[in-house]
């Protein structure tokens, strides 16, 4: 996703669609047709079983544009504690103990003495939650910390950069029985919370096929220094597949019940030649820079296709370098109907549903918005107001403290974690190796046959 408070992504809490009053939280659920098999599970094999935590204590890790907005979050989010906070960059952990001042709150302790003063931090620190939101190769390392230490941990997305990574963290939740969840905040946006909602409900029919993407103009980020240390554009220059493939894989594989009933088999992906980055830094950095005489590895477009063991195919994209409009695309196709987004400069999903559409026309996915509105959404979306990407990154973190609260699964774990960020190390793989087939690892072990759906969540 873009920035939290940018607008690029299209995704302004102005187009948060209000159909329908608002209930306050704890209130009762409005505006969807909750069917006993879509309710919220409380048990899930493989997840970790721990009961609940009153007052959660949380270290951060990582406060640049992302671990800021979070932290900002949980700064009003009761049954919180900040209790530490860690960066490379002083001020930046200056800053967030100033905001926490500011809010009234006691001033978290600081840690900055480096690329692993995390561990000290884990090590001195009384936590039951580390929030890792550093570039993609410290995620793990963070993770495997917090949980070695006592802790529960949360990342930015994706989790892990390899398939070694993704291991690790699995077998680390799994031998310390902690919750270890990767921060999905598409996830919970209005009209993909809304799209789940639907399919669960089996408005779509038997799913067949998902499109996704991030389809994102970024050079102006990657060439601009929006990231510490570039640390972004160096992982562009250095690898090629599609680096971050969350955002548009993850609501079409909790809609496929990936991980909880079905698994992702395979995939193939093939990349195009790079030229976007280097065009751009030399029209806007000029010759003499030294990224408009670096090589850039990674092509400008990514397409993979994946298949699941149930037979269901997703055609997922990275656009990145190039200039266009902001897509993830969103799609979701059964035997009874099909929703995509992004098909115009508004952002609006449309719908068709065979017997309720008019033949071969599509509709404003929100005509159901009485009937399918999410619960979630319903419920949190005036204290969600303002924050980061319509919202959504403020109902993700309310919402996974609100598990560890009362004891619950969280809506993604370790599972997920690693089945939806593997696909950029596997699209490595069969880029380099002429569009190869490639293999996902069964991180469940084959739980993946008795695991839930996630049900229809809320708060
Ligand atoms: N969910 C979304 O919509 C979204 C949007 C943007 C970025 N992200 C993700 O958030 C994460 C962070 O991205 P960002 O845009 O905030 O980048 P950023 O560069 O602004 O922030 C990363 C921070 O981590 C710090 N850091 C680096 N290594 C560290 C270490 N070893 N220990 C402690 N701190 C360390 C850096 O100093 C920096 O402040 C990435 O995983 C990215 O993919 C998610």
């Amino acid at each position: 996703m873009d920035h939290p408070k940018s607008d690029s992504s299209g995704l302004s809490r102005r187009d948060f669609i209000r159909l329908g009053s608002a209930v306050g939280i704890g209130t009762a659920l409005a505006g969807a047709a909750l069917s006993s098999c879509a309710k919220e599970i409380t048990t899930q094999p493989g997840a970790a079983k721990v009961g609940p935590i009153d007052n959660v204590r949380l270290g951060i890790v990582g406060v640049g544009n992302m671990g800021s907005a979070h932290f900002q979050n949980f700064l009003r989010i009761e049954g919180v504690e900040i209790v530490a906070v860690c960066d490379l960059v002083e001020d930046k952990v200056k800053r967030m103990q100033e905001w926490a001042t500011k809010a009234g709150k006691p001033a978290p302790k600081g840690y900055y003495q480096g690329e692993t003063d995390f561990k000290r931090m884990c090590a001195e620190e009384d936590l039951d939650l580390v929030f890792a939101a550093t570039p993609w190769n410290w995620h793990v390392p963070v993770m495997v910390e917090a949980m070695k230490n006592g802790s529960h941990a949360a990342t930015e997305v994706p989790a892990a950069p390899t398939i070694e990574a993704c291991w690790e963290m699995v077998e680390t939740a799994e031998k310390y029985n902690k919750h270890c969840v990767m921060m999905e905040n598409v996830c919970y946006m209005e009209p993909e919370m809304m799209i789940y909602n639907m399919v669960q409900q089996g408005v779509f029919g038997e799913l067949l096929h998902g499109e996704g993407a991030y389809s994102h103009d970024m050079r102006n980020n990657l060439l601009g220094s929006a990231y510490e240390g570039d640390w972004w554009t160096h992982e562009v220059i250095a690898r090629n597949g599609n680096l971050y493939p969350t955002h548009g894989l993850g609501p079409i594989a909790q809609c496929m019940n990936i991980s909880r009933g079905d698994r992702f088999d395979y995939l193939v992906s093939m990349s195009s030649n790079a030229r976007g980055l280097h065009e751009y830094a030399n029209e806007h950095l000029g010759p003499d820079h030294e990224f408009s005489k670096t090589k850039f590895n990674c092509g400008d477009i990514n397409i993979s296709m994946l298949r699941t063991v149930q037979g269901k195919t997703i055609y997922l994209v990275q656009d990145t370098n190039l200039p266009r409009p902001y897509s993830r695309i969103n799609l979701v196709q059964g035997t009874k109907g099909i929703t995509q987004g992004f098909r115009d400069a508004t952002h609006a999903n449309l719908v068709h549903v065979e017997g309720l559409s008019q033949s071969h026309s599509w509709e404003p996915l929100m005509n159901y918005a009485n009937t399918y509105k999410h619960p979630l959404i319903s419920q949190m979306e005036d204290l969600a107001d303002g924050a980061g990407h319509g919202g959504a990154d403020f109902i993700e973190d309310y919402r996974l403290i609100y598990c560890l609260r009362n004891g619950l699964p969280t809506d993604m774990d370790v599972y997920e974690a690693a089945d939806w960020s593997v696909v950029s190390n596997l699209t490595e793989m069969s880029v380099a190796n002429r569009s190869q087939t490639i293999d996902f690892p069964d991180f469940t072990r084959g739980q993946w046959k008795t695991r839930k759906p996630l049900g229809i969540i809320h708060v």
